[in-house]
This record gives structure tokens, C-alpha cells and sequence, in this order.
């Protein structure tokens, strides 16, 4: 899978894309991220990218003109499957939505100043605008590398354990059961004898009641029980 993502602060993104599961993904050649600055498709010398909101009001918006360039200059190049505009507006991120993504070729993630986008790039462009949650961040740098690290570690043969994305949190609709290690005993704090047990049916169902306890308690909107 090959993911392109637009921002004007592309420094923001180098970090979480160079270390742990992303880089090995990358290194593997399972996944290809490349940012692009949009400084370099800016329409004038000054390499501006934004400009005061029409109207009034506070904050800066992304100008059309340096986006248009941008995602038409890729999209010569292959076809896209969706260009994703990661916006506090948008649908909210969930892991139905990762796991769709997980099985395109190549998206165009476009991160946003807070105040956002001229609109006609998103009338024009856009084909899927996501919110990772209900808050609003300084940019949509963060929510793009939020979600590139959810559709990254669904790509088949990233994770180490193939199974161990389907047994996530969220994969079934419930929260994971409680996980310990070494040692068993912790000043005294003992882990639940039946893990120690070696009964893998027992400890099937005891995770089960768990995760489903779990979520009764702390998100019971997942379930619909009649
Ligand atoms: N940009 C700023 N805040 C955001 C959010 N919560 N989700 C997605 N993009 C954003």
C-alpha cells in the first residue's frame, strides 16, 4: 500500500514514520508513506500556502490553488482510492473505517491547518474527510499519523502474530480483557490463578467474560443488547 500525505509542517510526521512497526512495515516494502510539502506546490515566490478566511474571522485557511497542484501532480502519477481530509468535522474514525482502508492501493492524506481547507478543495478532491475525535487539534498532522498507523499494522504480514490485529480491541465490537505478564505475584497483587491454569478453553471463556464485562461497563454504546 502506498500512502501520500499533504501537510505544510511535514517535520511533524518524521518521528512516529522512523520507528517500531510503521519503519518495519516500510522496510519490509508492505507499506510506502511519502509526505509532500505543500510549500513546494505554493502559487507565488513566498511560498505561501494559506490566507485569510473570506468573511473574516479568526485563524488561516489553506488556499485551493497549492492543494490543487499538489494532489494533481500525484494523481498523474496512479490512481488514488480515496483522498482522505483528516478534519474534526469529518466521520468519526473508527476500526470498521481502518480495516476497509487496510485493503486499498494508494490514498492521499491531506493535513489541515485547525481552521482548515478552502472548501472547493474539499468539494473538488476530497472523497472521504475523517475526525479521529471530538476535540480539536492544531493541525491534522497527528490525526493523519494516527490513521496511517491504523491501516499500517492491518497490511497482512506487518504485525508479527497475523492474528494479533484481529484479537485488538474493537476488532468484535468489545474492549480487551485484562493482560499480565511476569511476575506472577506483584507485592502482592496475584494474577487471576485461572491464566497460570493452562486450561485454554477456561481461559478463552474467562477473557470472553472479561471483555464483555468490560465493555458493559466502560462502553456499553458498542453493544447492542435487546
Ligand atoms: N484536525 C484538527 N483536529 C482534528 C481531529 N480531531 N480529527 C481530525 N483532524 C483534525
Amino acid at each position: 500500500m502506498r500512502i501520500d500525505i499533504i501537510s505544510c509542517v511535514p517535520q511533524l510526521m518524521t518521528s512516529p514514520l522512523s520507528h517500531s512497526i510503521l519503519k518495519r512495515a516500510q522496510d519490509q516494502g508492505q507499506l510506502e508513506v511519502h509526505v509532500h510539502d505543500l510549500r513546494d506546490f505554493s502559487i507565488n515566490k513566498h511560498r505561501q500556502v494559506d490566507d485569510y478566511p473570506y468573511g473574516g474571522g479568526a485563524g488561516m485557511v489553506l488556499m485551493v490553488e497549492p492543494l490543487a497542484k499538489c494532489i494533481r501532480s500525484l494523481q498523474t502519477e496512479r490512481k488514488y482510492d480515496e483522498v482522505i481530509y483528516l478534519t474534526p468535522d469529518g466521520t468519526s474514525l473508527k476500526q470498521g473505517i481502518a480495516n476497509q482502508l487496510s485493503l486499498k492501493e494508494n490514498l492521499i492524506l491531506i493535513a489541515g491547518h485547525y481552521k482548515g481547507i478552502d472548501q472547493r478543495a474539499r468539494d473538488i478532491f476530497v472523497t472521504m474527510e475523517l475526525s479521529i475525535g471530538d476535540y480539536v487539534l492544531s493541525g491534522g498532522e497527528l490525526p493523519a499519523l494516527v490513521l496511517v498507523d491504523a491501516i499500517g499494522r492491518l497490511i497482512p504480514g506487518v504485525l508479527g502474530d497475523e492474528t494479533s490485529a484481529l484479537t485488538d480491541s474493537f476488532q468484535d465490537n468489545l474492549l480487551d480483557a485484562p493482560i499480565y505478564t511476569r511476575p506472577a505475584d506483584f507485592e502482592g497483587h496475584e494474577v487471576p490463578e485461572i491464566l497460570l491454569s493452562g486450561q485454554h478453553k477456561k481461559i478463552q471463556e474467562w477473557r470472553d467474560e472479561r471483555s464483555l464485562e468490560k465493555t458493559r461497563e466502560r462502553r456499553p454504546d458498542l453493544i447492542d443488547e435487546d
